[in-house]
């Protein structure tokens, strides 16, 4: 039997217990996973507060990173003593996407990773990059490859381009590390002084404060020499949705992703076709795209912006202080 959080139905704070639950020994093609570490990110945090609760007990957490104790028949991908990190969708391994919604996806429509033991298909976890903590690994799941498969497999972004980030959460921050190691000039806004301060020791070219500045989208255009970003990374919604179009180049590519500010709004389609924008729908990425990524983080040297550590049974904590908004990149969970 292993340590196990569980969501009761219907989800909320109140609803969070500390349970057990066996693993299986692995069947052919599955593997065993000692699990350590998880991180927080929105989504779950909509999962456990009850936002978007569950209709079942479920056990939370789409990020998961640990070390491989047990393989079944037929796997050559993994060995007993490798580090993984698991895969937001399970079903999902390459090619366009395949999947809609989170029917599939662990914490939310399938048990998810804050628990000591899982035995899950090879599919649900890839590698973890070398040397890295698991603490470390257990951040690239949902905001790292969110990023990743924004700026390099949706877009191709190149040397010299410039990507607009926004805030300081998990996303933003691989946002701006990725733009860096590829080259690019970084325009990152933050509501904080203070937090651009950090933007700006992670390699940001330029700071925007989006609370003093807030028609922050023409100032980011004037900042790129008049021409517009190549691509922002809109972690925002509806309240900055019109600022990023603001911003962009004619023809520029924004990853609309985020769901801070609200789930709808005005939509300015004039300024959509007048630039001739590239708007694309993101939901996370595909395990073909977080080998990649992987593969980029191990031969650059990129390490993850880690706020916080809380035990797994701090959990609801850990959720109450990333609503509070103080943290910068990822807040993990160790179990
Ligand atoms: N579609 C997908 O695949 C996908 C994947 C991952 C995340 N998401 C979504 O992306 C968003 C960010 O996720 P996350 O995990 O990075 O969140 P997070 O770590 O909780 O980010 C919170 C930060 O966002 C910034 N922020 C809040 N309101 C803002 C605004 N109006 N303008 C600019 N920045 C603002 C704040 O930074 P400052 O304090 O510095 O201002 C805040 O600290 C969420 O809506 C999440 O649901 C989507």
């Amino acid at each position: 039997m292993s340590k196990t959080i569980i969501l009761q139905a219907g989800g909320g704070y109140h609803n969070v217990t500390i349970g057990t639950r066996a693993a299986n020994a692995p069947n052919a093609g599955e593997i065993t996973v000692r699990l350590y570490a998880n991180s927080l990110n929105y989504h779950d945090f909509a999962v456990v507060s009850g936002m978007w609760g569950p209709s079942e007990p479920r056990i939370p957490m789409a990020d998961g990173a640990g070390e491989v104790v047990a393989v079944g028949e037929g796997v050559t991908e993994f060995n007993v003593g490798d580090a993984v990190v698991s895969t937001f969708f399970p079903t999902w391994q390459s090619g366009e996407p395949q999947v809609e919604g989170f029917a599939t996806v662990p914490g939310d429509g399938i048990d998810g990773y804050a628990r000591e033991l899982v035995t899950a298909s090879v599919a649900s976890f890839t590698r973890a990059p070398t040397g890295w903590s698991h603490i470390e690994s257990s951040t690239l799941t949902t905001a790292a490859l969110t990023a990743w498969r924004s700026l390099m497999a949706d877009d191709h972004l190149k040397p010299g381009d410039t990507v607009l980030v926004q805030g300081t959460g998990g996303v933003s921050m691989f946002a701006l590390q990725f733009a860096k190691l590829a080259g690019a000039t970084v325009i990152a806004t933050s509501s904080s002084d203070a937090k651009l301060e950090k933007l700006r020791a992670l390699g940001a070219d330029h700071l925007i404060n989006y609370k003093s500045t807030p028609q922050w989208g023409p100032l980011a255009r004037e900042i790129s020499g008049g021409r517009g970003v190549d691509h922002i990374v809109e972690v925002g919604g509806p309240a900055t949705l019109e600022q990023s179009m603001l911003a962009a180049r004619v023809g520029g590519h924004i990853s609309v992703i985020g769901i801070l500010t609200g789930l709808a709004g005005d939509f300015p389609l004039v300024t959509a076709l007048i630039k001739q924008l590239r708007l694309q729908g993101v939901l996370v990425g595909n395990r073909a795209q977080q080998q990649a990524m992987i593969q980029a983080i191990d031969a650059n040297g990129l390490r993850p912006v880690i706020d916080q550590v809380f035990a797994v049974e701090d959990i609801v904590q850990a959720f109450q202080y990333q609503e509070t908004n103080q943290h910068v990149g990822k807040i993990c969970l160790q179990i």
